[in-house]
């Protein structure tokens, strides 16, 4: 594995007027794994911790927000345990970030091309000239034609498409082994999400690197994505492959979730599947998806371990293999 998480918990710890201490799990246990030229889909409703996962694993939370347990392996290192200096050296080197407005992750204040040289001289010895065909180059293997002119472009006359191009350039360029998107085509036409995808798709093959995609677009998983991982809570509800787990979904959750695509009640618009989450404040002592759970019995009362499954595993008290 590329990348191994283990047991992920993550806090809201805040005060209240009366100076009482409150404290939201937002994230509890979670654990997944990413293999070498795979992809992983992270999918779940709104709030079901999938950013913040991500934020957790790359030293990006802000306060009140804290990681308080868990363990995230990365070529050999526990992410978890680094210092600010150490993880923000990875960022932008050996894990790439995609995030979803690319309008957001451009500097609009300078051209395409110095922001590719900028990010490539902060990670390495590299001469201005050297970062410089590298860019032009790597505009090249993300579809941007004419890439000698869009070195000279400003982030605001690229289209959305092109700039969220720009972004997995400046992902790539330093030849990450972790790529990360956070809904990337969210806000992009059928057509050029596509064409994103297609482009991510390719790079985590021919690059032989590992991929985290956090979608709401099960179609998205389905094509593009070898594992799924499916959260709700701030729990890893259902994992394995995609093609297993979609076939044989074993958590109820999972079923729910799929059998909710044809209506395209799409996921991360704020809608929710039969009911709200549970309060992250107050959070149930059993199984977090208890309270809605058409299922649920005496046994839920306690929560369920994540248990091997026909498609891969899940967190339920009846998805066992039996
Ligand atoms: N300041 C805060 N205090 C308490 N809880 C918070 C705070 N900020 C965020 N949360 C909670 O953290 C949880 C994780 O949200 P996160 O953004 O990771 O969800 P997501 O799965 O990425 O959802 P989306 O699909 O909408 O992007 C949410 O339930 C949210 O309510
Ligand atoms: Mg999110």
């Amino acid at each position: 594995m590329l990348l191994t998480v283990e047991d992920l918990h993550t806090r809201f710890i805040t005060r209240d007027l009366d100076d009482r201490v409150r404290v939201a799990e937002a994230l509890n246990g979670v654990s997944f794994g990413v293999g070498e030229g795979r992809i992983l889909g992270l999918v779940g409703e709104s709030g079901a911790g999938k950013s913040l996962t991500v934020t957790s694993l790359l030293g990006l939370l802000r306060p009140p927000a804290r990681v308080t347990a868990g363990r995230a392996l990365f070529e050999g290192r526990d992410l978890l345990a680094l210092s600010e200096a150490a993880l923000s050296e990875i960022r932008g080197s050996r894990i790439g970030l995609i995030v979803q407005s690319p309008r957001s992750a451009l500097d609009p204040l300078a051209r395409i091309g110095a922001q590719l040289v900028r990010v490539q001289r902060v990670h390495r010895r590299i001469s201005e000239a050297d970062a410089r065909s590298r860019a032009e180059a790597m505009l090249v293997s993300v579809g941007i034609p004419d890439p000698r002119r869009r070195l000279e472009a400003w982030p605001h006359e690229l289209s959305g498409g092109m700039a969220q191009r720009v972004v997995i350039a400046l992902a790539l360029i330093n030849e990450p082994h972790l790529l990360i998107a956070d809904e990337p085509t969210t806000g992009l036409d059928v057509t050029v999400q596509a064409q994103i995808l297609d482009l991510l798709h390719e790079q985590v093959r021919r690059r032989r690197i590992g991929a985290i995609v956090i979608t709401h677009d099960l179609g998205v998983v389905a094509q593009y994505c070898d594992d799924v991982a499916v959260m709700f809570a701030g729990q890893v509800m259902e994992q394995g492959a995609v093609a297993e787990v979609f076939a044989r979904p074993a958590h109820p959750y999972t079923r729910a979730l799929l059998a909710s695509v044809p209506e395209r009640l799409v996921l991360g618009t704020g809608k929710m599947l039969g009911g709200p989450p549970p309060d992250l404040y107050a959070l149930p002592r059993g199984c977090l998806y208890g309270q809605r759970c058409a299922h649920a019995a005496a046994q839920c009362a306690a929560p369920p371990p994540m248990s091997a499954t026909q498609s891969g595993a899940a967190r339920c008290h009846f998805a066992g293999l039996a």
